[in-house]
């Protein structure tokens, strides 16, 4: 470690590590525009510069080594000035847009002129035109003329995802950039150029226009999209009037999981939350009170006793899968997780996994059966399957099946009156629980939106029928699951803060 003193304060910083990243982790505030953590140094921005005791000129703090003893001033009016300068260099030519741009609010260029420029314009020039709306392809659009040529885009499709689609084109001040003739913005893992972008320059085609982003509140949870379980921001909103609802999904940084970035079909699965929901319970194909059904639901239950069967899916909860367990011992039922949504096109050698659920580690832990033929000996004898968290009633079907079912979902579905009772479920972001993801990182998703939609939690539906009080998922945990062998010493308190590898 070395000690080095910045505005008068010491602190300690890694010897030789980038002077930038040292600052930036102490809470020092550095603006800066081409370094990124994924993407390294750059120093073509010169927006970082500090003044070091014993150099003539201010250096840029993304590419000067921490030395043992160095003195750094991050403010004083000689910096401030330098960055103004700066400022208003990148400025000449932009088309101060702020009020139609989608990144005004989250925008370096927006809140660096706020701290440090602050100056009036002293050009009476006609101004540079590029070109705006460009359609690079794969969500994305380009207002070139917004662009700090800090090349993050660039280096992303060069030394991330190596795909190469985008580059600076002409010369000095007339640089744009551009996808090469012929190929457009098209990896799977392109709208992290959006993230990254410090600008509105590029930004999100799904997203423009939408929601102005002062309104979004963000809330942590998982992506379910496949078994990395990405760890995402979900950003929502509740308008006057209007239910609440969810405008995307960002990425959060994971050093065990997803770095900074996840893909892009991870990233539009938020709108899976807002469509195609299961508004109401049905008996048999007709509407019905939704007490009323999981009264009838109760009643089955304890009907067939040990003739039922629950299938679960891998897109619940550790604490509701463990809970459904409980369930099915107490009733002597059969439990089981067997899931064929596996793609192995989906797969890459960066995030993607193959296995379509986000889940499917929590069956192996909680040792219950999910293959295909643990489903057809658990479904012998049965006269009751309750699906929980899925639909696809197809799979019991081809099994020769021909008995009462039940199906707790929070999608709609076809061919409702094919089933004796279906309940709406809350969906991922409307309820809390800790995932298991393909290399064994537990995290947990702490984002519970609350909709304006009758629907049930699983953990609540348990707790009715077993009537001990467990409702949350720390009730869960106290009572009963941190006493798994797997967990080891884990307690919830310590799951709910930090992503922790288990097992082997
Ligand atoms: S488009 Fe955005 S990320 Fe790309 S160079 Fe311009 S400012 Fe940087
Ligand atoms: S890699 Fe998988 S978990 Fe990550 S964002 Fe994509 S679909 Fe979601
Ligand atoms: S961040 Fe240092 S030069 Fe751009």
């Amino acid at each position: 470690m070395a000690t080095i003193t910045v505005d008068g304060k010491e602190i300690y910083a890694n010897d030789n590590a980038l002077l930038i990243e040292e600052l930036l982790a102490n809470g020092i505030n550095i603006p800066h525009f081409c370094y990124h953590p994924s993407l390294g140094k750059d120093g073509n921005c010169r927006m970082c510069m500090v003044e070091i005791e014993g150099k003539k000129r201010p250096q840029i703090a993304c590419d000067t080594p921490v030395k043992d003893g160095m003195i750094i001033r991050t403010k004083g009016e000689n910096i401030a000035r330098v960055k103004r300068q700066i400022l208003e260099l990148e400025l000449i030519n932009h088309p101060v847009d702020c009020p139609i741009c989608d990144q005004a609010g989250e925008c370096s260029l927006q809140n660096y002129y706020m701290d440090v420029g602050l100056y009036d314009s002293r050009l009476d020039t006609a101004k540079n035109k590029k070109r705006k709306h460009v359609d690079l392809g794969a969500n994305v659009m380009l207002d070139q003329d917004r662009c700090v040529l800090c090349t993050r885009c660039v280096r992303f499709t060069k030394n991330i995802t190596k795909t190469h689609e985008l580059g600076v084109v002409v010369r000095n001040d007339h640089s744009y950039i551009s996808t090469f003739p012929g190929t457009k913005l098209s990896n799977p893992y392109a709208m992290n150029v959006i993230d990254l972008c410090p600008v509105g320059a590029l930004t999100s085609k799904d997203f423009r226009f939408h929601q102005r982003v002062w309104f979004l509140k963000p809330e942590v949870a998982i992506c379910d999209g496949c078994s990395r379980g990405c760890s995402l921001l979900v950003d929502h909103n509740k308008e006057k009037y209007k239910d609440d609802v969810v405008y995307r999904y960002r990425p959060k940084f994971n050093k065990n999981v997803n770095g900074y970035f996840i893909c892009d079909y991870g990233r539009l699965s938020y709108k899976k939350e807002n469509e195609n929901r299961l508004l109401n319970a049905y008996i048999r194909g007709m509407e019905s009170e939704f007490e009323y059904a999981i009264l009838k639901i109760e009643r089955l239950l304890k009907r067939y006793g040990p003739k039922t069967l629950f299938l679960v899916s891998p897109t619940l909860s550790l604490e509701e899968i463990y809970r459904v367990r409980t369930l099915a011992h107490k009733l002597d039922a059969a439990i089981n997780g067997f899931d064929d949504n596996f793609d192995e096109d989906f797969k890459d050698d960066m995030l993607r996994q193959s296995d379509k659920t986000p889940n499917r580690k929590t069956l192996k832990f909680l040792a219950i059966n999910d293959s295909k033929e643990d489903l057809l000996r658990d479904l012998k004898g049965k006269e009751f399957v309750l699906l929980i968290g899925r639909d696809d009633i197809q799979i019991i079907k081809e099994m020769g099946y021909d008995g009462s079912i039940g199906v707790m979902n929070y999608r709609d579905f076809k061919e409702k009156e094919k089933i004796d009772i279906v309940i709406p479920i809350v969906s991922h972001t409307s309820r809390q629980g800790t995932f298991i993801n393909c290399d064994n990182y537990m995290q947990f998703s702490s984002c519970e939106i609350q909709k304006n939609i009758q629907a049930l939690k699983v953990l609540e539906f348990v707790e009715t029928i077993l009537n001990d009080g467990r409702v949350t998922c720390e009730d869960v945990w106290e009572g009963g699951l941190e006493d798994e062998e797997f967990l080891g010493d884990i307690k919830f308190t310590q799951i709910k803060s930090n992503s922790m590898k288990i097992g082997r």
